[in-house]
């Protein structure tokens, strides 16, 4: 008999962490974790497996589930923002043709255990592409159907892997004359920049808020890449776990879209900096935006609108920004410097 199993890809990511950490707590699933990365030690006594492997490699998946009856994916891996536009054909391969080879995995779970495997992706605000900080300052809290051009590498692959999902759940193979629902039943989240107290982002285009607060809880100097007056929506990390796993045990019925919006707050480059500064007052912190990267952020919302969140599945952050900063970053930050230095 093969084990049932919760799959986690990109596990050693961010969030990642933040999500074996919560199962570790709930005791309530069996994990496989999936990176091109040892997966963290600490992490490991609460996976069955963590496999070191690439989500391109056809052979790995089919060995996992030779193994592994898969019942639910979080499929986390991918390029983010800024390392995409350097390599934006590998970004593509990655974020979709990996996106691509998780769904069939999961069409092909499903056939097996003919139960619905649940698909959990987290998008971004990379989604969205709004002409310029102008346009921006007026678009308000953006809804999930408007303002869908990216402009990054990145920013398409969700986009169109939020698509794929959909096509998945609703349409899939619907010419075939022993047409049978794919089993896939995807739910996505639109995140906003993400801060943790505990793990650093990588290749982000919004990781200077917490390039800027690890820096400063380290007493190493930073120099942000966006302006002050930048703006973008942001969340604490618990959140953001919170925010999948509560998507990922909404009732199929209640759920009137596949592609969700979240909010927690939206802060610009300038009061992030004053917050840190008031836990951390030696911090250097200066100013030296570099143009493309700043480009990019004006193109994402300042706000989201999350009303479809709310309604369908009781979406509701825990953290405000002062909660996020008083209680979670610095506290936590504080701590977990000082016991990476005892
Ligand atoms: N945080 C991501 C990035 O900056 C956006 O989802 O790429």
């Amino acid at each position: 008999m093969r084990t049932p199993v919760v799959l986690i890809t990109g596990a050693n990511g961010e969030m990642g962490h933040g999500l074996i950490e919560h199962f570790r707590r709930q005791r309530s699933h069996r994990l496989v974790a999936l990176d091109l990365k040892p997966l963290d030690a600490a992490l490991q006594p609460y996976c069955e497996a963590a496999i070191v492997g690439d989500i391109l490699d056809q052979d790995l998946l089919q060995r996992l589930i030779s193994e592994f009856e898969i019942h639910e994916i979080y499929h986390l891996a991918a390029l983010l923002s800024t390392r995409a536009e350097y390599t934006p054909a590998i970004a593509h391969r990655v974020n979709v043709e990996g996106t691509l080879n998780l769904l069939n995995l999961a069409h092909e779970q499903s056939r097996w255990h003919g139960r619905p495997v649940k698909f959990l992706f987290p998008s971004s605000i990379a989604a969205y592409g709004i002409t310029n900080v102008e346009t921006k300052a007026v678009a308000g809290r953006v809804r999930e159907s408007e303002w869908n051009f990216p402009t990054t590498m990145y920013g398409c692959n969700k986009l169109y892997c939020e698509q794929l999902g959909r096509y998945f759940t609703l349409h899939y193979r619907q010419l075939a004359a022993d047409r049978h629902p794919s089993g896939v039943d995807f739910r996505a989240i639109r995140f906003p920049g993400l801060i943790s107290a505990v793990t650093m982002p990588t290749g982000g285009t919004s990781d200077y808020a917490p390039e800027m607060l690890h820096a400063a809880a380290q007493n190493r100097p930073y120099a942000c890449f966006v302006e002050e007056s930048a703006q973008l929506p942001f969340m604490a990390m618990p959140d953001a776990v919170k925010a999948l796993i509560k998507l990922a045990e909404a009732q199929a019925e209640r759920l009137t879209q596949r592609v969700y919006n979240i909010n927690a707050f939206s802060v610009t480059a300038g009061e992030v900096r004053e917050r840190v500064l008031r836990a951390f007052p030696d911090a250097r912190i200066t100013f030296d935006p570099d143009p493309p990267r700043s480009a990019i952020v004006a193109t994402w919302p300042g706000e989201v609108d999350d009303h479809p969140a709310r309604r369908d599945w009781g979406w509701e952050p825990d953290y405000t920004i002062d909660r996020a900063f008083d209680e979670y970053l610095l506290p936590t930050i504080t701590k977990y410097y000082e016991t990476q230095r005892s």
